[in-house]
């Protein structure tokens, strides 16, 4: 089932869109199985003792390798990224057509068993600015474990630095509120993109092992500045919900990962879209019209067409 005019809509003016019910819910089940087989045999986490859940990981089974990264809270696995089971599952045909409605353009195709986001790059090791080289796949199989008594912590916004123009975040497993749901703030996009000098990419400094002061991105004033507004002015929206919900974004969507105070794991499939165009339009300056290279039909869809009722399914509190 295609996008309707009132969903693009609310993309081009929220700059994100909940799709419930997008995914396969069976091939989210075999995902959950890949995720747990892919563990150390005798790990500290047991699938069928939740206990075992809570967070921090132990120890002595952390792993900063950024493939099978285990560390805190968080446990992410981006070789899944490339697993025939997650592509067919994030980049299904229903998922695809629906970005293509968004972005236009040819979508670039995802490998299967290709290189994981993640391997390769002056980032690493060592990151966290960019794990973007070689990413032939969807980021990753993300998970983030119970935090148990850890303090409540507040939110705070970022966007992400590598190149791309849609993101997309779908739960592989039911997530309450306050469960570690994906977070994005309502119309951050359109604040953020002009404080930019790149449509898609961003300046960096490089890392040298003899001056190792800085390494990493490099932001504008006025980009630190709105997104020090966008966290006290804004209330995001948590993206909780059942296995084979989906959340599309748009690149330059403030968000976070949330905070997951429920007792179960927040389980998610991450993955970007980007069109083949990627390559020439993020070099190019931020001016101008944000949406200029996005489908036709995103660009012909007005601001701000869509019901009361939708923004409230939607979560918006306007
Ligand atoms: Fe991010």
């Amino acid at each position: 089932m295609p996008l309707n005019n009132e969903q693009i809509s609310f993309f081009r003016t929220n700059g994100y869109l909940l799709v419930p019910g997008a995914m396969d819910i069976d091939l989210c089940a075999k995902v959950r199985d890949l995720m747990w087989a892919a563990l150390p045999a005798g790990s500290a986490l047991k699938r069928e003792d939740a206990a075992s859940h809570v967070g921090p990981i132990p120890t002595d089974e952390t792993s900063q390798d950024s493939v099978f990264f285990r560390d805190g809270y968080r446990w992410l696995n981006r070789q899944l990224g490339v697993d025939q089971t997650v592509i067919d599952l994030i980049y299904s045909k229903r998922i695809c057509t629906m970005a293509h409605q968004l972005v236009g353009g040819t979508l670039r195709q995802a490998v299967v068993n290709g290189t994981p986001m993640g391997s390769r790059g002056p980032v690493w090791p060592g990151g966290p600015t960019d794990p973007a080289q070689g990413t032939e796949g969807a980021r990753g199989v993300y998970y983030t474990l119970p935090y148990g008594d850890k303090e409540r912590e507040p939110d705070a916004c970022h966007t992400d630095g590598h190149p791309f123009q849609l993101g997309v975040v779908g739960l592989i497993e039911d997530c309450p509120v306050d469960g570690g749901a994906f977070k994005v703030w309502p119309r951050s996009h359109e604040r953020l993109y002009p404080t930019y000098k790149l449509r898609y990419d961003q300046p960096r400094i490089p890392y040298y092992d003899h001056l190792p002061t800085y390494k990493g991105i490099v932001h504008t004033e006025e980009y630190s500045a709105e997104v020090g507004s966008l966290n006290e002015d804004t209330k995001a929206v948590e993206c909780y919900g059942n296995a084979g919900d989906v959340v599309f974004w748009h690149h330059r969507t403030a968000h976070m990962a949330g905070h997951n105070y429920s007792p179960q794991i927040r389980q998610a499939v991450l993955a970007d879209f980007w069109t083949d165009d990627l390559d020439v339009f993020r070099t190019q300056d931020a001016g101008g019209d944000m949406w200029r290279d996005w489908s036709p039909e995103l660009q012909n869809t007005a601001d701000r067409a869509y019901s009361e009722e939708f923004a409230k399914v939607q979560r918006l509190s306007v």
